[in-house]
């Protein structure tokens, strides 16, 4: 039986009419699927590009919180408070890669914010800005514990001295508290020469940052406070020593304040004014080791008293050992008693092989001493001592820095003819 008996025209006029209608919405939907899938293919694309692109950023951040742990590590092994936070400002540049820095830290006494170190800033700034707590974008963060990114500083009400700063060539800031056991110590700004949106990492890996160093800030405080409680104890031991004695009374503070002329008109840095300043006093602290028999005998000494009193230098330092941030002022106790010719104590050391800060003080010493009292003479005048040094300058003393001592001598007014 042949097709057209099954179906009859008029049946199959219907089917085909059917069958074109199914066909149209075939292709409608293979359209369809053929941009669908054609969208899907975009989206897994810029979905590719997405997840390159972030971990890209990761590995940066990885890489740059990798940084931060280190250079944490070596802010936290340091001890000295003040290097801590020099280090600090220096190394926030580096790794948020801006231009300048400052570290306020909060003084609650004086209610104020103060700079405790910078990197890029000109002095002129520090000293023309000063900030109470709450104030300024430092104050603000402070106050609030949270970091704020200012894209534009001249743009924010909450950076006090936008003026300044844009004219210290500065655009952007960002800055984070320095929060420790939930204390707020302080705050880090770094600033940048263009202006800049700080990205979520950014304020992350600053944060994080100041996280770390807090630690490192606390630790160098503790530490400081520790050693200074040390020094107290030496200070008052060294005191109590030199009031034992009249004819010492006050020596240490005189010829300390004499050294720290010398080394002003003879242009030393700060550092060795300040190392003469804190070792001045302590220079004969080694004479607490030495009997009081040997110390305070009115008549000449034996041999053997002598080598023992000689031993104060060398005993002073060990004495002091554990300070070491006094360490650098070690070599004016150790050699204040070496002679410009070599033949004097511990070492015998010649001319210049002998640290400055030791000649200076040398010089200074041997003033104060014969311009007082002892048990085995009377004191000199003045102009009789000025005569002793000039005429000991190239064997006993430093012939150039006695010039110098007699010049600042001759300036006070002190009786010299
Ligand atoms: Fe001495």
């Amino acid at each position: 039986m042949n097709q057209q008996a099954k179906f009859p025209p008029r049946q199959l006029k219907k089917l085909n009419r059917k069958l074109n209608s199914s066909n149209k919405s075939l292709t409608s939907k293979t359209e369809h699927l053929t941009k669908a899938f054609a969208e899907i293919r975009r989206l897994n694309k810029s979905l590719e590009e997405q997840i390159k692109n972030k971990s890209l950023e990761l590995n940066i951040a990885m890489k740059e919180l990798n940084t931060v742990y280190t250079v944490s590590r070596e802010v936290i092994s340091t001890l000295d408070v003040q290097e801590v936070f020099s280090l600090i400002a220096k190394t926030v540049c580096a790794i948020i890669n801006t231009k300048a820095c400052i570290l306020r830290m909060i003084d609650r006494d004086k209610k104020c914010m103060t700079i405790v170190s910078s990197h890029g800033i000109s002095a002129k700034y520090i000293d023309n800005t000063p900030l109470k707590i709450g104030e300024g974008l430092s104050g603000i963060v402070a106050t609030t514990g949270k970091p704020i990114a200012c894209p534009q500083v001249t743009k924010e009400e909450s950076v006090k001295y936008s003026y300044y700063i844009n004219g210290e060539g500065y655009q952007s800031a960002l800055g984070v508290p320095i929060v420790f056991n939930n204390e707020i110590l302080g705050t880090i700004v770094t600033y940048d020469n263009s202006m800049r949106n700080y990205t979520k990492v950014e304020v992350m890996l600053l944060s994080t940052f100041a996280s770390q160093i807090a630690v490192a800030i606390k630790n160098a405080q503790l530490h400081t406070k520790v050693h200074l409680n040390y020094l107290d104890t030496v200070n008052a031991l060294a005191l109590a020593m030199e009031a034992r004695d009249p004819y010492t009374h006050g020596h240490a503070e005189r010829v300390t304040a004499y050294a720290i002329e010398i080394a002003r008109v003879e242009s030393l840095s700060k550092k060795q004014v300040q190392l003469i300043q804190n070792c001045g006093k302590l220079h004969d602290v080694g004479k607490i080791a030495i009997a009081d028999s040997i110390l305070r005998k009115p008549g000449p000494l034996t041999e053997n008293e002598r080598s023992l009193i000689q031993l104060h230098p060398v005993k002073g330092v060990q004495m002091l050992a554990p300070l070491k941030f006094l360490e650098q002022g070690f070599p004016l106790i150790q050699y204040h008693h070496e002679r410009f010719d070599g033949e004097g104590y511990p070492q015998g050391l010649k001319k210049t092989d002998t640290p400055v800060i030791a000649r200076i003080f040398a010089c200074a010493d041997a003033f104060d001493a014969m311009t007082s009292d002892r048990p085995y003479r009377s004191k000199l005048t003045c102009k009789q001592a000025v005569i002793e040094l000039e005429k000991n300058a190239g064997t006993q003393f430093d012939p150039y820095l006695v010039k110098k001592f007699i010049s600042i001598l001759q300036r006070k007014n002190i009786k010299l003819k």
